[in-house]
C-alpha cells in the first residue's frame, strides 16, 4: 500500500517536522471565508445546471411538516453504516414511535451486482415484516389498499425526477455496486419487491439530509437545514424555486414557492482549486475507490478522518534518518488501509479531556503508585507558563520536553495523567505492546487527531455558513461591518406556516424595522445527525467557532443545532405521506 512520503529531517529538527505538519493542517479564518465564497458560487452553479460537481438536487419536497402529520409507514434506509428497516408511527403531536431492525451490508454486497444488493434490501424488508408484524394498520396506498407504502432513504447522489423516482449519479462511501449508476433507484428496489411477490410499494425517495430536515421540522416545529456529519457529510435546505433555474421546464417551476434541495456538498471543490490539500489528503484520495470525487467529504466525514490521521502517523513512524513515533514500529492496525477507525481518534481525545476532580486520586495512583510525588496538581493553579500543558492553545507537542526524563519530570501530574490515559488507549486500540508507546507518542497522536478533527469541524462550519448566506440569513462578517444592510434578511422564508407549508415574510427595508429585527432574531433551526456531530468531542463547538468567524457571533448565536433523531426513518415516512397525498 502506498504511503505518504516519509519525512526527512536531515536538514530539519524533529520539532520543525511537527511544526510543519501543524502548519499544513491548520486553517486560518481568512481561508474559511474564502472557501465559503467559493462554496456559494458552486451552490449557484449547481442550481443553474444539471451535471455539476455539487449536484444541488431538487427533492420535489415542497413543504416542511409542522408536527401535525399522522400515519404509519415503512421506511428503508441505506447509506449509513448499516441498513435499517423501520416502522414509523407519526402521532400528529410532534412525536412518533419507531420500531427498527438493523442489517449488515457486507463489502461483497456493496461492490457486487446491484440486483444482488437490491434483492438483499427486499429480503431485509421481508424479514422485518415477519419479525415485526405491523402494530397499527399501515397507512394504505390510496390506489391499492392492501399494498404497504414504503419510503426509501437512499443516501447517495441521485438526480431526483419526482418525489418517487430518481437516477443514481455516483456511488460514495465505499459502495460501488455494478449496473446501478444511471438507473432509477426506486425501480431497482420495486423490481426486487416484485421478484419476491411482496405487497410493498416504494412511494417516496429521500436523501438522509432531506430526512433530517423534515424530521427536525416535525419534532421541533421549525428547521431550514438538515445536515449529516457521519460516515459521509451532506446538507439539504429550503430554497426558493425561483432560485433554481434548472427546474425551468418542470411543472414544479410554475408552482413557485419553496423546495428542499439536497446539495450533495460532499463534492464541493472536486476540482481541488481551493481546499487545503496536504500530502496526507492526496494519498487518501489516490488510494480510495473514488479518486477525485467527494473532495470536501474526504476532509470532513467519519469514513475518512481515521485514514488521514493514519497517514500522518505513518509519515512520523517512517521519518528518516530516525523514526519520530512508536520507535519506528507499525502494527497491523496502523499498516492497513482504513485500519485506524475514526472512533479511535474520538477515544484518544476523550482520554485527554479533563475530568480532574473525579479522577484526581485515580490519576495520582496511576502515575505515582508509590506516592513519592507531591499530592498536588501544579498544572491547575499558579503553573509555570513556560511548561508545556497540551491544552487547546498549546497542543503542539514540545519535542525537547517530551523526549528526555528531565523534560518529562517538568510536566505537571495532571498532564502526565492525561498522557498516560491516551497512551493506554493507543496500546489497546492500535494494538501496540505496552513498552512500544511512550508519553511523547501519546502527545503526538493526540495532537494529530485533534488537528485532523478540528480541520473537519471548521470546514463543516463553512458549509453551514454558506447555507445561511444563500438563504439571506447572514452576511459575511467583514462585509457586515462595512455595510450593515447586508445583514438584513429580506424575503426570508419562514418555515412552518399553517398546514406545515412555509410562508414568506417579505420584510421591506425601512417600513417594518421591528418586524425585521424580530425576524432577524429568530432562531435558525438546523437538524443534524451522524456520529461525528453526536459523539466526537467538541465537534459542534469548533463548528460554531468557524461560523462565528465567517458570519459573526450574532448569527451564530441564533443557530439552534438539534439532533434529527431517527431522521432517516421519520423523514422517509413524512415523504411517503406527502407522496400518497399527491397521488391522483
Ligand atoms: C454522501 C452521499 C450523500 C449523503 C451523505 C451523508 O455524501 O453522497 O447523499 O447524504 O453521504 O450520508
Amino acid at each position: 500500500m502506498a504511503s505518504t512520503s516519509a519525512y526527512s529531517y536531515l536538514h530539519k529538527s524533529p520539532q520543525d517536522v511537527l511544526n510543519d505538519i501543524d502548519f499544513q493542517l491548520t486553517l486560518e479564518p481568512a481561508l474559511l471565508t474564502k472557501l465559503t465564497k467559493a462554496f456559494l458560487e458552486e451552490i449557484n452553479v449547481g442550481l443553474g445546471r444539471y451535471g455539476e460537481d455539487m449536484a444541488m438536487v431538487p427533492s420535489f419536497v415542497t413543504g416542511v411538516p409542522d408536527g401535525s402529520e399522522t400515519g404509519t409507514f415503512l421506511a428503508l434506509d441505506l447509506g449509513g453504516t448499516n441498513l435499517r428497516v423501520c416502522e414509523v408511527v407519526l402521532n400528529g403531536d410532534k412525536t412518533f414511535r419507531l420500531r427498527q431492525q438493523k442489517y449488515k451490508v457486507s463489502d461483497q454486497l456493496k461492490t457486487g451486482e446491484a440486483t444482488v444488493l437490491f434483492d438483499y434490501l427486499a429480503d431485509s424488508v421481508d424479514a422485518f415484516l415477519t419479525t415485526h408484524p405491523p402494530e397499527s394498520p399501515l397507512s394504505p396506498d390510496a390506489e391499492v389498499p392492501d399494498v404497504l407504502p414504503l419510503g426509501l432513504t437512499f443516501s447517495f447522489p441521485v438526480e431526483q425526477t419526482a418525489l418517487g423516482s430518481g437516477t443514481i449519479l455516483t456511488w460514495t462511501k465505499g459502495f460501488s455496486a455494478k449496473n446501478a449508476i444511471g438507473n432509477d433507484v426506486v425501480k431497482l428496489l420495486q423490481d426486487a419487491f416484485d421478484r419476491k411477490h411482496m405487497h410493498v410499494k416504494c412511494v417516496a425517495l429521500v436523501n438522509d439530509t432531506v430526512g433530517a430536515l423534515l424530521s427536525r421540522a416535525y419534532t421541533s416545529g421549525g428547521c431550514i437545514l438538515g445536515a449529516i456529519f457521519g460516515t459521509g457529510t451532506n446538507g439539504a435546505y429550503l430554497e426558493e424555486v425561483a432560485k433554481i433555474p434548472k427546474l425551468a421546464n418542470n411543472p414544479a417551476a410554475a408552482k413557485g414557492g419553496y423546495m428542499v434541495v439536497n446539495t450533495e456538498w460532499g463534492a464541493f471543490n472536486n476540482k481541488r482549486t481551493q481546499l487545503p490539500f496536504t500530502p496526507f489528503d492526496s494519498v487518501l484520495d489516490r488510494t480510495s475507490i473514488n479518486p477525485r470525487f467527494q473532495a470536501f467529504e474526504k476532509f470532513i466525514s467519519g469514513m475518512y478522518l481515521g485514514e488521514i490521521t493514519r497517514h500522518v502517523l505513518l509519515s512520523l513512524i517512517d521519518a528518516a534518518p530516525r523514526p519520530m513515533l512508536f520507535g519506528g514500529k507499525a502494527t497491523k492496525v496502523v499498516n492497513e488501509q482504513w485500519g485506524l477507525d475514526t472512533s479511535v481518534m474520538s477515544e484518544v481525545e476523550e482520554a485527554w479531556e479533563t475530568r480532574v476532580v473525579e479522577e484526581k486520586e485515580k490519576v495520582i495512583k496511576e502515575v505515582d503508585p508509590n506516592g513519592t510525588e507531591p499530592r498536588s496538581f501544579p498544572g491547575e493553579i499558579g503553573e509555570n507558563p513556560n511548561l508545556w500543558d497540551g491544552d487547546d492553545h498549546d497542543i503542539l507537542p514540545r519535542w525537547d520536553i517530551l523526549s528526555t526524563p528531565e523534560g518529562l519530570a517538568q510536566l505537571s501530574l495532571k498532564v502526565k495523567g492525561k498522557l498516560e490515559r491516551v497512551r493506554k488507549v493507543l496500546v489497546s486500540r492500535l494494538e501496540y505492546a505496552d513498552g512500544d508507546v511512550s508519553l511523547r507518542d501519546a502527545a503526538i497522536v493526540r495532537w494529530a487527531c485533534h488537528l485532523v478533527a478540528r480541520r473537519a469541524a471548521l470546514l463543516s462550519g463553512v458549509a453551514v455558513a454558506a447555507i445561511l448566506l444563500q438563504t439571506g440569513r447572514a452576511g459575511f462578517v467583514q462585509d457586515v461591518h462595512s455595510d450593515s444592510s447586508l445583514n438584513t434578511p429580506n424575503d426570508v422564508p419562514k418555515v412552518n406556516g399553517a398546514n406545515g407549508i412555509h410562508v414568506t415574510d417579505s420584510v421591506t427595508n425601512g417600513t417594518s424595522k421591528n418586524a425585521a429585527k424580530e425576524e432577524f432574531e429568530e432562531k435558525i433551526g438546523v437538524g443534524v445527525d451522524g456520529s461525528l456531530i453526536q459523539f466526537y468531542p467538541h465537534f459542534e463547538r469548533t463548528m460554531r467557532e468557524s461560523l462565528r468567524s465567517i458570519v459573526g457571533a450574532d448569527v451564530e448565536r441564533r443557530v439552534e443545532i438539534g439532533l434529527a433523531k431517527d431522521g432517516s426513518g421519520v423523514g422517509a415516512a413524512l415523504c411517503a405521506l406527502q407522496a400518497l397525498k399527491q397521488e391522483p
